[in-house]
């Protein structure tokens, strides 16, 4: 097996500082290093105390000065000790490496197994180390070729549960995946049905009550399901989405419920499943309406209970997981079908919301399309605008895909338009010439409708400007400029 560092051959002084009595009898001893790496160090001096003493070490770079850092006494034997560097800073680190790098023997030999003639390479053959020394971030990449190596070589005492939890970690903590998700930032809406539905969200998320989400595809289902962990208890535990229609049934009941090895053909390890670990979580059932009876009552008994028990286990376990369930069918209908359990809606629709479609929202169409026209833009760092014949074309298009639809339109207008001003053709909205034509036509109706009954008041009324107002319901100001515009 390989090196993890590269150790070379040195005369280096140090001196080591111990404390031997609380803080009352420090000794400095003048030694050497006889060997060193990026981890540690070899000391030629045999100490008159056990291992895991934590020790100062003393020592003088050539033409980088002097550093006073922490080590470990590892190993103790005849010729002196083994130290480990605890926590060297980058600066410590880097300056190291200076001095390692021209210690290191000039045999060309791989420093890590000893492959003969490998430091021609830029990585060795045998063990895959990077050679490429030389290189201004070759410290960056050794520490992460090193990290995953480490990594590798505890995993084999890791469970199927801490690889969880480690992958959680990274997501969350390292990625910052879910993290400082906003609401208010993400949410784009302004109209009253999507003002009512960020008031349900407000409301539900810090509760723990199950949550039913209804509405069309693309209305933000998800994203609402989202928005409610984000704002819950809840938040810094996992959020774990699965889509019901998406999985076949017969791996549906080993992803959410998990196995145990050997519980069916093809189970080769246990497998932790959705709800498990999502524990402490939320999880988040999408299309539940296409979840077989079969999964309906096992889900039913996991909600009286909050036990998943794993396929071929003898008994369960007890999570703590809130349900988020969507779907965009209607659940009545499939439990008047005999597809869906009746007990099972009633314990889902505790809490419901119902997002509306994109064309009951007014305005938020066009805000919407500006919102991700604004997005991609900068995304793609480019600076576009929407015409106002693209403004009508989005306000009268049938918006059947709803937010998913505006997004891959907007996305593509950006893409395929070569002008800063994105216009109808380049949105792609089929608006039918029909539709077009109506649009005209009515607004040449409500002109005609408009003058008609301005004739019909001033008639009834005897001219006087006043009366016309009241009848019509609006200012003498309105009356004057109506009469002007119709000739009148
Ligand atoms: N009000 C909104 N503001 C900003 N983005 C939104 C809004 N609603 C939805 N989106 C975005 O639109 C896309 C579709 O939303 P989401 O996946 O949540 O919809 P869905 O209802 O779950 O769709 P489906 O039924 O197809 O699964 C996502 O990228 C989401 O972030
Ligand atoms: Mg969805």
């Amino acid at each position: 097996m390989s090196r993890l560092d590269i150790r070379c051959k040195v005369d280096l002084p140090v001196s080591v500082i111990m404390d031997n009595n609380g803080g009352k009898g420090i000794t400095e001893t003048k030694t050497k290093f006889s060997s060193l790496s990026l981890g540690g160090g070899f000391i030629d001096h045999k100490p008159s105390f056990g291992e895991n003493r934590i020790v100062g070490l003393k020592y003088d770079l050539p033409r980088h000065g002097e550093f006073e850092i922490l080590g470990e006494i590892l190993r103790s034997e005849n010729q002196g000790m083994a130290a480990r560097f605890y926590n060297l800073n980058r600066d410590a680190k880097l300056k190291l490496w200076d001095f390692i790098k021209d210690n290191m023997s000039d045999d060309l030999a791989c420093p890590y197994c000893g492959k003969e003639n490998s430091q021609k390479l830029r990585s060795c053959d045998r063990c895959g180390w990077s050679l490429n020394f030389y290189s201004q971030n070759y410290i960056v990449e050794h520490e992460k070729e090193s990290f995953l190596k480490r990594l590798a070589l505890k995993s084999q005492d890791f469970s199927i549960e801490d690889i969880y939890k480690i992958l959680n970690y990274i997501d969350v903590e390292v990625l910052k995946i879910g993290k400082n998700f906003d609401i208010n930032e993400e949410f784009v809406g302004s109209s009253q049905s999507i003002l009512d539905v960020f008031s349900m969200i407000r409301k539900v998320a810090p509760t723990d009550i199950p949550v039913l989400i209804t509405g069309e595809s693309g209305t933000g289902k998800e994203l609402t399901a989202m928005a409610i962990h984000e704002r819950s208890q809840r938040r810094n535990k996992p959020f774990v989405p699965i889509n019901c229609a998406a999985i076949p049934e017969n791996l549906l009941e080993g992803e959410l419920f998990g196995h145990e090895k050997g519980s069916f053909t093809g189970a080769h390890a246990n497998k932790i499943g959705k709800f498990e670990y999502a524990d402490g979580g939320t999880i988040f059932l999408d299309e539940i309406g296409e979840l077989s009876t079969g999964l309906q009552s096992k889900l039913l008994r996991f909600l009286e209970d909050k036990v998943v028990e794993r396929i071929g286990s003898n008994g369960g376990k007890k999570v703590d997981v809130r349900l988020i369930a969507a779907t965009n069918s209607d659940l009545k209908s499939g439990i008047s079908k005999g597809t869906f359990r009746k007990d099972l809606f009633y314990r889902l629709d505790v809490f419901n919301v119902n997002l509306p479609p994109v064309r009951d929202r007014g305005e938020d169409k066009v805000i919407l399309a500006r919102y991700f026209l604004n997005k991609f833009s900068k995304e793609m760092n480019l600076s576009k605008s929407l015409s106002s014949e693209a403004v009508d074309a989005i306000r009268s298009y049938d918006w059947q895909g709803n937010v998913r639809e505006i997004i891959n339109k907007i996305r593509r207008a950006v893409v395929m338009s070569g002008d800063p001003v994105i216009t109808p053709a380049d949105l792609d909205l089929n608006i039918t010439t029909f539709a077009l034509e109506s649009v005209k036509s009515l607004r040449e109706v409500r002109h005609s409708i408009e003058k008609q009954k301005l004739l019909e008041a001033m008639k009834h009324c005897n001219s006087n400007i006043s009366k016309v107002a009241r009848v019509l319901g609006i200012s003498r100001p309105s009356v004057y400029s109506l009469r002007k515009k119709y000739n009148i």
